[in-house]
């Protein structure tokens, strides 16, 4: 037993001087992209795994026709990044291996599809390498259910929380194990500050502070501490404080769901409530997500690689709306505002409004490709 607690106690000095490291870097950190001021925006497409090719390929052809005129005069360039598979990773024993990071860091932005996470083992997610490895520090989530009146966006901290360790864990064999959190100070103050200027910027009144600072004195009680502080910045804007438990009963609570507009909130709570949030709109397959840092910046849809899908035999019909919408973000966030409106359009109009061609869970469901062409055709008649 002696040997094990000497080992982790090693284990946590490292771990520990690595996050001191690292938020020191976050504090000096200030290299910041401005799209507009680049003579030409490199899009780095990553393949992923699973149903990820079959959906991201429909978002290239979108890419590819709405940026025609932008790819010719050379202001645009798409990049296929093929090497972020799992048996590329596995077999460079890396969550992103070398050659595959440094294609993505030449980029200026990046829509990735998804790839597979492994359960144990420590092989790292590449989403959650990515994130850090790009300071993509906001998930920014949006949901909407228009005829309910749900206009929501989330902004979950990206690369840090429960995240940031979650790979370097300590385990005594058949006794115990234990897993990390950490809250940083500079981590906190800038997702809580993106929430906070994203519902000044866009109108919003309401900013939902979420945590479980009850139980998590260290780390959440850092994270809600911060968080007020920046609110006490925004007068105009009415800060609330919820526990993540209730706050994931408010959303399926139609008495009062529609009054929450704009949500902060550490890493692991994020990830469970957008999917939750996801399904309110429709499924995870309607959900894109834009992973958000000063310097780089990667879009992506909120699910996984749907692996049941593929087992049976039905990848072709994966929903690539995600990715679509994943897109519609990316134009935005590059500055393509017309595009992204035009391509919104569309996707409104193909699944919600018009509903001529349906990809969803049935038997009769259309393929992957067949919606794809659907979308594309109708944003050619806009
Ligand atoms: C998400 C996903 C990822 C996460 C997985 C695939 C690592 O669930 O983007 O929400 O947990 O963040
Ligand atoms: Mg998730």
């Amino acid at each position: 037993m002696e040997k094990y607690i000497e080992s982790a106690v090693l284990q946590f000095r490292t771990i520990l001087e690595e996050q001191i490291a690292r938020q020191e870097k976050l504090e000096n950190d200030n290299e910041i992209c401005d799209y507009s001021k680049l003579s030409k925006i490199i899009i780095g497409i990553c393949y992923g795994d699973g149903i990820g090719p079959i959906i991201s390929k429909e978002s290239k052809k979108l890419l590819e026709y709405l940026l025609e005129d932008e790819i010719n005069k050379g202001k645009v360039e798409l990049r296929v990044i093929e090497g972020l598979t799992i048996e590329n990773r596995i077999a460079n024993n890396k969550a992103i291996p070398d050659d595959v990071l440094a294609e993505i860091k030449a980029c200026n932005v990046i829509l990735k599809a998804p790839t597979t996470t492994l359960k144990g083992g420590t092989l790292e997610s590449a989403n959650v390498a990515m994130r850090r490895e790009l300071d993509l520090y906001a998930n920014v989530r949006p949901v909407s259910v228009p005829e309910q009146n749900i206009d929501w966006t989330f902004f979950r901290e990206n690369t840090e929380g429960e995240y940031v360790l979650g790979s370097k864990g300590i385990e005594i064999p058949n006794k115990l194990a234990m897993d990390f959190k950490v809250t940083t100070e500079a981590g906190t103050k800038r997702i809580c500050r993106s929430a906070f200027e994203f519902a000044k910027k866009n109108g919003k009144k309401n900013v939902a502070i979420v945590t479980k600072a009850n139980i998590m004195k260290k780390t959440d009680g850092k994270f809600s501490k911060i968080a007020n502080e920046i609110a006490k910045e925004y007068p105009e804007i009415n800060a609330e404080e919820w526990y993540i438990d209730i706050m994931t009963a408010n959303l399926v609570n139609e008495n009062i769901r529609s009054q929450f507009e704009v949500f902060v909130m550490p890493n692991l709570y994020g990830d469970i409530i957008t999917d939750e949030a996801a399904q309110i709109q429709g499924g995870v397959g309607t959900a894109g997500s834009a992973n958000i840092g000063d310097k780089y910046a990667m879009f992506e849809p909120i699910h996984g690689t749907a692996p049941r899908l593929i087992e049976s035999g039905r990848g072709d019909y994966a929903n690539p709306t995600s990715m679509f919408k994943a897109t519609e973000m990316m134009l935005r966030h590059i500055g393509f505002i017309e595009l992204a409106n035009k391509l919104n359009k569309a996707i409104i109009i193909c699944t919600e409004t018009e509903k001529a061609v349906i990809v969803d869970d049935s038997e009769n469901s259309a393929t992957c490709s067949q919606f794809g062409d659907y979308l594309m055709q109708t944003i050619k008649k806009l």
